[in-house]
């Protein structure tokens, strides 16, 4: 069976990582889309979004099993494009449920054939969120616990020279 895992990941941190790792354990094949969303700013490119998600998977024991692609318009026109009939969404706390919840009836009042499945990262990670990364990194935090070591340095690099 195949799983939609969507999401903005501007950037990709461990809490994306362990709802992944979970979804990938539930589901023959997993695609990670990253959301082209013109209305939102974002500090990197799709394509940067998505490079850099496979470069951190890509020694995973399940990483053959993981594609990862972009994703302009609809998300449940992209589900039945790539075949998927499950989208995955990571909640952290009863905060996120209300909005979750409403998307996933919207999604599913759009294409009654995809359901949504919501899974719960590690405790520890459950405070880690890419709008309090990119916080952290602005004010030159310690990005160590919340992103792999290779995204930490490109949103670190970006941060310095937003630019380049
Ligand atoms: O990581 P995010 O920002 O919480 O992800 C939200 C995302 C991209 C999954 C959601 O905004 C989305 O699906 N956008 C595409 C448009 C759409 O289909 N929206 C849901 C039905 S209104």
């Amino acid at each position: 069976m195949i799983a939609l895992y969507p999401g903005s990941f501007d950037p990709f941190t461990y809490g994306h990582l362990d709802i992944l790792e979970r979804a990938a354990s539930l589901f023959t094949k997993v695609v990670v889309t990253v959301a082209v969303n013109t209305r939102k700013a974002s500090v990197f490119t799709a394509d940067e979004r998505v490079q850099m998600i496979r470069d951190c998977i890509k020694d995973k024991p399940w990483a053959d099993r993981v594609e990862v692609n972009h994703f302009t318009g609809l998300l449940v026109n992209h589900a039945n494009e790539v075949g998927a009939h499950t989208l995955i969404r990571g909640v952290r706390q009863v905060s996120d449920f209300e909005y979750e919840f409403r998307m996933a009836l919207m999604n599913r009042r759009l294409a009654p054939n995809v359901d949504t499945v919501f899974l719960m990262p590690r405790e520890e990670l459950t405070f880690v969120s890419a709008t309090l990364v990119k916080e952290v990194a602005y004010w030159g935090g310690d990005l160590t616990h919340f992103l792999p070591e290779s995204i930490a340095r490109k949103l670190l690099d970006r941060v310095r020279n937003p630019d380049a």
